[in-house]
C-alpha cells in the first residue's frame, strides 16, 4: 500500500522494509568490523528505535551488551528541542565502547542531551547509529554520528518504530506525510 492514513494525516510510502533491511545489514557488517574484539554496549533510544534496534542486533555477531534508554520530551510533529529527563541509562559505562541507536535525528537536541549524560560516566568511546537523519533540520553538529541508514528531507515520517501521536509504530515500511496542496484562487 503506497498511501495510508494515520489518525487525521495522509502519508505516502518513502522506504520499503526490504530496503531498510538491506541497509541495516550493511550497517551491521560495518559495526562487526569496527568493533571486533571490543564488546560494545548498544543503547537503544525508546520508543522509536525498538524495531531498528532488534533488526540491527540480529546482524551483530560480535560479543556485545544491549540496553535501552527512554527520553521524555514534548509531543507532536514538531521537535520541541526541550528535553526533560532520561530513564534507564546503564550506570556502568566507564571505559565502555557505547553505541547509541536512534530511529531518527531531527534537530539533534535529543541526541546531544543523551550524549551529555553518557559522557558523565567517562566511557572509552561513544558513537551513534541512526536509521534516519534529516540533515537540513540538524541544528547542532554531532561528531559521534558514525552510522546513518538514510538521509531524508525535512518532512514528518511514520512507521518502523516512528509514530504520529502514538500511532503507526507497527508499520513495517516508512511513510512520509503528504503535503497538502494550497488552495489556489
Ligand atoms: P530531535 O529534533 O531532538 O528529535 O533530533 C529526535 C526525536 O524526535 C522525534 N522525531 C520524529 N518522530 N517522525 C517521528 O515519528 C519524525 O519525522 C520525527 N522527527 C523527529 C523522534 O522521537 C526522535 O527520536
Ligand atoms: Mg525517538
Amino acid at each position: 500500500m503506497h498511501n495510508i492514513q494515520v489518525a487525521d494525516k495522509a502519508f505516502e510510502l518513502l522506504l520499503e522494509n526490504d530496503n531498510i533491511a538491506k541497509r541495516t545489514r550493511l550497517i551491521g557488517i560495518q559495526i562487526n568490523l569496527d568493533y571486533e574484539n571490543r564488546c560494545p554496549i548498544f543503547i537503544g533510544v525508546l520508543n522509536g528505535s525498538f524495531l531498528f534496534m532488534a533488526d540491527l542486533l540480529k546482524e551483530i555477531n560480535i560479543s556485545c551488551e544491549i540496553g535501552f534508554v527512554k527520553v521524555s520530551s514534548y509531543k507532536g510533529t514538531e521537535s520541541s528541542g526541550t528535553i526533560k529527563q532520561t530513564f534507564g541509562l546503564p550506570e556502568d559505562l566507564h571505559n565502555r565502547d557505547v553505541i547509541i541507536v536512534e530511529d531518527i535525528v531531527d534537530t539533534g537536541f535529543t541526541l546531544k542531551y543523551i550524549l551529555s549524560e553518557v559522557y558523565k560516566q567517562n566511557p572509552a568511546s561513544v558513537k551513534v547509529c541512526s536509521l534516519l537523519l534529516k540533515p537540513t533540520a540538524l541544528q547542532t553538529p554531532i561528531d559521534e554520528l558514525e552510522y546513518v541508514g538514510f538521509e531524508i528531507a525535512n518532512e514528518f515520517v511514520v512507521g518502523y518504530g516512528l509514530d504520529y501521536d502514538g500511532l503507526g509504530r507497527n508499520l513495517i515500511d516508512i511513510y512520509r506525510a503528504k503535503t497538502v496542496a494550497p488552495n489556489l484562487p
